[in-house]
């Protein structure tokens, strides 16, 4: 597998997932465009692509903002001429009981983790249309397949990120772009770090260790293989799929 010359797109990349993203694609040939609402993080991610003796471009970008979203696109076809992949993958949520949330946290939510993405697949879209190639990637969750309590809207917006990849693959697919879904299961990022703080959070940890059936969590190294996967070629011919790499806790 190979990503030789690709130029890849990935959101949220200044950190966790994202960035384990961008080292694999980077070691495979990618260029690689690490937008992060963290320019601090992004530029650490392009540092560790580069000793690793790949190339990359940080960008500041909040994915939930259009105009900055078309201002990543732009600025990547300015550095690369062109791009390749697109992996929507910047996302958040905190656990809280539904009639726990307020609605401006519902509103963050949905900002982040279901229309920054749609703003993301809009914006890279002519493009790809116009060279007939393109490969979309998006990071949803177990959560969006078989629920997650304490994160009831969050959830919504993975499930609706699994059902907005199935309709753009087959829109896109006279265009020779591939859509596809990766969905996680408990992955040790900041972000679960901070989402199980304090004592409450090492029992949930140690829940979810009991429910996978490798008895273990994710890193963010397990995920990145399947993103490189179906970002590549060899996956040419597979499109609207939704693929869980969570050690077995759902199965389909
Ligand atoms: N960690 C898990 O257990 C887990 C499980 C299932 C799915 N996921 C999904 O994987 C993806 C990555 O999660 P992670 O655990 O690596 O999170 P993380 O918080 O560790 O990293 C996410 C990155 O996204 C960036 N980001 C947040 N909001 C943004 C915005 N508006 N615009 C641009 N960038 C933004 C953050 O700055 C951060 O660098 C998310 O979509 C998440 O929902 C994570």
């Amino acid at each position: 597998m190979n990503l030789k010359d690709k130029v890849a797109i990935i959101t949220g990349s200044g950190g966790g997932i994202g960035r384990g993203i961008a080292l694999k694609f980077g070691s495979l040939g990618a260029r690689v465009v690490v937008a992060d609402l963290k320019l601090e993080g992004g530029k650490e991610t392009v540092s560790l692509v580069e000793k690793a003796g790949g190339k990359g471009l940080a960008l500041g970008t909040d994915i939930t903002d259009r105009a900055q979203v078309q201002e990543m696109v732009k600025a990547t076809l300015d550095a690369f001429g062109q791009f390749d992949i697109l992996v929507n993958n910047a996302g958040w949520d905190i656990i809280e009981p539904f009639v726990k949330n307020n609605p401006e946290l519902w509103d963050k939510v949905i900002a982040i983790n279901l229309k920054g993405p749609i703003y993301c697949t809009r914006a890279v879209l002519d493009h790809f249309i116009s060279r007939e190639y393109g490969k979309i990637v998006n990071i949803s969750s177990d959560a969006g397949r078989v629920g997650s309590s304490g994160e009831a809207v969050y959830s919504a917006c993975k499930g609706g990120m699994i059902a907005f990849t199935k309709t753009i693959a087959r829109e896109m697919a006279r265009y020779r772009i591939n859509v596809n879904c990766v969905c996680p299961g408990p992955t040790e990022t900041p972000l679960l770090a901070e989402l199980t703080k304090g004592e409450t959070g090492a029992k949930i940890i140690d829940a979810m260790k009991k429910a996978v059936p490798f008895r273990r969590l994710a890193k963010p190294e397990d995920i990145c293989g399947a993103v490189a996967f179906l970002a590549s070629d060899e996956a040419a011919f597979i499109t609207g799929q939704t693929l869980s790499v969570s050690g077995g806790l759902t199965m389909s």
